[in-house]
């Protein structure tokens, strides 16, 4: 695994960074294969990013496929709605196909229901369906990149501290119960799917990230959510401004 820690000013330089390296990414993945997928998180933090590329026309957004990293248990039109968020800041603005996007379809009975039906989807997307109802290691989906946030208490994508969804190896996505964590019912990408990724960019800004940052990164065996994504072929590195790196060791420097 290759990490990289990246550290920007502020917020605005550390958006323009990803935006470059998606750019870079993307234009790579459709070189290669002829279309480029990518999972996106909620949160406030990818906000500035997805604000950018909705105004990058340049990019081969027709050969481009938008899936979810996580999202909340509400309807679309939902504040809460990760994919809601995601649609407002960059989705409505670029011309990518309807089929080309692949949100969690909060419409169905249940969480579960929910989890399930995302999981048929991306093993029909990426074409890894075996035949047996539960994946298997070697035909996971393997995304181009993933675009992860980080919580103060060290939780990413719907991964929180101590929860159980930590050890699914089975699954690809599950449902998350409303815990101290959150309060919505959640469903998430699995660890087995995001440390199957060519490339994840974890993205931390702010002081309330300071701590979290230190022990994800710094930390010996942290049991943080965060330190586990650890891709296993792919790149990780995480974005941050200063005031997130600010605990860290006077070895990381800011960028020019
Ligand atoms: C969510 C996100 C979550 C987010 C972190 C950081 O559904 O809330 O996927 O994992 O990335 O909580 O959120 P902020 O960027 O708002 O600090």
């Amino acid at each position: 695994m290759v990490k990289k820690i990246l550290i920007f000013r502020d917020a605005e330089q550390m958006a323009g960074y990803a935006a470059e390296t998606w750019a870079v990414i993307s234009g790579k993945a459709v070189n290669d294969k002829g279309r480029f997928t990518a999972a996106l998180s909620g949160g406030k933090t990818p906000v500035s990013l997805y604000r950018k590329l909705s105004g990058t026309k340049n990019l081969p957004w027709d050969k481009t496929h938008i899936f979810i990293v996580d999202e909340r248990f509400v309807p679309f039109e939902d504040e809460e709605s990760n994919y809601g968020m995601i649609n407002r800041t960059l989705l409505r603005h670029i011309r990518l196909p309807r089929e080309n996007i692949h949100p969690v379809s909060t419409g169905e009975d249940t969480p579960h229901d929910a989890a399930s039906k995302y999981e048929e989807d991306m093993i029909s997307f990426f074409e890894t369906g075996n035949g047996s109802p539960e994946p298997s290691n070697d035909r996971l989906p393997r995304f181009d990149l993933i675009l992860l946030g980080l919580g103060s208490d060290g939780h990413t994508a719907s991964l929180f501290p101590g929860a159980p969804s930590l050890k699914e190896t089975a699954h690809l996505a599950v449902a998350v119960s409303p815990s101290a964590h959150a309060e919505k019912e959640r469903i998430t990408l699995t660890f087995p799917v995001i440390n199957n990724a060519d490339n994840i960019m974890i993205l931390a800004a702010g002081d309330n990230k300071a701590a979290a940052v230190k022990e994800v990164i710094a930390g010996k065996n942290s049991l943080l959510p965060a330190a586990m994504v650890k891709p296993e072929k792919g790149e990780l590195v995480f974005l941050l401004d200063k005031r997130a790196a600010s605990l860290l060791s006077c070895a990381f420097q800011p960028q020019p």
